[in-house]
């Protein structure tokens, strides 16, 4: 149920391939397995077990009983606090090994696995860690005939469905807060990214989670996703993905009315008022949609842009596309853009800027698949070039819909009020970007957008401090931060008669 794997960089490491399911790798029920690929040479990496419905079922089982456990269920906060700290150190001893394994199975730079992914989980974990002692109730005076207090108790068994553009990084936003207010949890990670989370369970039981608290099933969205939305015995549901898939989700959670929380997609918006630096707007702006090869949920890939400053505000962005987006091998040192995650993501990024040309914009830059050298000749890759579309108005697709590619769009305008309206012209409202030095314009600038962030004079910052989520269709609910932990305890109330009534 493992397999010897080496990365071209020469790390090498025993890669799990079961369900994990009480502190166990099993097969699944009748066998089957889905095949993860190397984004970079479309090779296969190779194949883990793929839950069935009935592995769904055992999993949520397992969950169930462990919730019910005295082994977790009587566990001192501060213990789980401890765990939560073990498997973070655990993870951070194998920084390297994840990082690698994250390179290969998701095509993203070396150099990011190792500076963000890996560290993001570490520190998400610490964060909750601190947290599982100090999630508590209050007492509410009601007079001197009652007492009446609350209980802030965990949710249950959480299924947890998670996307393949920040695995491992996702993987520790669900766990993190689920655990350190004492839930039990079935992870899904996404069929193109399995590895990690595999590697992670295999270091929960290490760590000493007790069997059944971390379960973690690859599987397809469409059977094991599905299956756990639907599960009568699964209390709360947490996805990341896109809308469309989170629409789905919710529907299928309605049947027994599951708690939900949802981060789903985005088209954020990036202002660039004629008083900002406009060197830092363009260092911000080539970051917010450029780094992660563009597949990130709050990417800024809507620049509305002063019509003064519009030009000089597009060289210098084309500038730092051409100086730092390098396209190639992601476990390349000088390599800032790595393939997309699959055929199919590329071709929706050239289909987009297909239609961007049909609806009248111009192509600025880039818009087709690349080959680079950094890339044995013997393979391919999903790799694209970095790509700039100018001239775009609000009813062209290219400024409507999620790219999830290293593509911005750039649309001009005239006044502060023209700039918000553009911006909240979208059926999302995940984050937002103001550059000015006016910081009277800041706030109110900041105070009018539809978004669950706001980034002044910076983009894509998130921090496991502070609340991140959207609203309209960018999601329901909020991770990160204090309010993270709401998504994952529920508040009891209790009446005490003080009196002989
Ligand atoms: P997806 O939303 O379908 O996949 C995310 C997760 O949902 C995966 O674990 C998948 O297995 C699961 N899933 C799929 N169908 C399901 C179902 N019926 N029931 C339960 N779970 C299900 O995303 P996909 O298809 O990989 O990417 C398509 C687009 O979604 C991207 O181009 C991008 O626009 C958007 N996306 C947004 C993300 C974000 O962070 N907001 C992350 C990934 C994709
Ligand atoms: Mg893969």
């Amino acid at each position: 149920m493992e397999v010897q794997l080496t990365a071209p960089n020469g790390v090498k490491w025993t890669q799990p391939l079961g369900l994990f399911i009480n502190n166990e790798f099993v097969e699944s029920s009748n066998g089957q397995k889905l095949t993860t690929t190397n984004p970079t040479t479309e090779e296969d990496i190779c194949s883990v077990y793929s839950a069935t419905t009935s592995d769904v079922d055992k999993a949520v089982a397992a969950a169930r009983a462990a919730f019910r456990h005295s082994s977790w269920k009587r566990l001192p906060g501060t213990d789980r606090g401890r765990l939560l700290s073990a498997l973070a150190d655990l993870v951070e001893a194998h920084t390297e090994t994840l990082a690698t394994i994250e390179t290969l199975d998701n095509g993203k730079p070396l150099s990011l696995s190792r500076s963000w992914d890996v560290p993001e989980f570490v520190g998400v974990l610490r964060y909750y860690a601190g947290w599982a002692d100090k999630i508590h109730g209050q007492t509410i005076p009601v007079g001197p005939d009652k007492l009446a207090y609350t209980v802030r108790a965990p949710r249950g068994v959480c299924a947890q469905i998670i996307p393949w553009n920040y695995s491992l990084a996702m993987a520790g936003w669900k766990l993190g807060p689920a655990l350190a207010a004492g839930n039990t949890v079935v992870l899904k990670p996404a069929e193109q990214t399995p590895l990690s989370a595999l590697y992670v369970a295999r270091l929960a039981a290490e760590a000493g989670f007790p069997p059944g608290v971390v379960n973690v099933l690859n599987g397809r969205g469409a059977e094991a996703g599905a299956a756990l939305a639907a599960h009568a015995d699964v209390d709360k549901l947490a996805f990341t993905g896109s809308t469309a898939t989170g629409r789905e989700v919710m529907r299928l959670a309605a049947g027994t009315l599951k708690d939900l929380t949802l981060e789903t997609g985005g088209k954020s918006p990036l202002l660039v008022f004629p008083d900002a630096d406009l060197d830092q707007a363009a260092r911000w702006a080539h970051e917010g949609v450029m780094s992660n090869q563009g597949q990130i949920c709050t990417a800024t890939s809507r620049l509305l842009v002063h019509a003064s400053v519009h030009d000089a505000f597009v060289a210098r962005f084309r500038a730092l596309v051409r100086d730092v987006s390098v396209v190639g091998d992601p476990f390349d040192r000088a390599t800032y853009q790595g393939p997309q995650i699959t055929r199919a993501q590329l071709d929706r990024i050239v289909a987009y800027v297909d239609s961007a040309r049909e609806q009248g914009a111009v192509v600025a830059m880039g818009g087709a698949p690349t080959y680079p050298s950094s890339v044995s000749s013997s393979s391919r890759g999903f790799f694209v070039q970095p790509t700039v579309i100018t001239g775009v108005r609000p009813h062209m697709r290219v400024f409507r819909e999620e790219i999830f590619g290293p593509c911005v769009a750039v649309t001009p305008f005239e006044n502060e009020e023209e700039a918000v309206g553009l911006a909240n012209d979208s059926v999302y409202g995940l984050a937002a970007a103001v550059f000015t030095r006016d910081l009277a314009r800041a706030h109110r600038v900041a105070a009018e957008l539809d978004a669950g962030m706001v980034w002044v004079n910076s983009s894509n910052d998130s921090d496991y401090r502070v609340p991140f989520g959207g609203v309209k269709q960018s999601g329901i609910g909020r991770e990160l931060g204090e309010a993270g932990l709401e998504a994952y305890t529920t508040v009891k109330a209790v009446h005490v008669n003080l009196t002989s009534n």
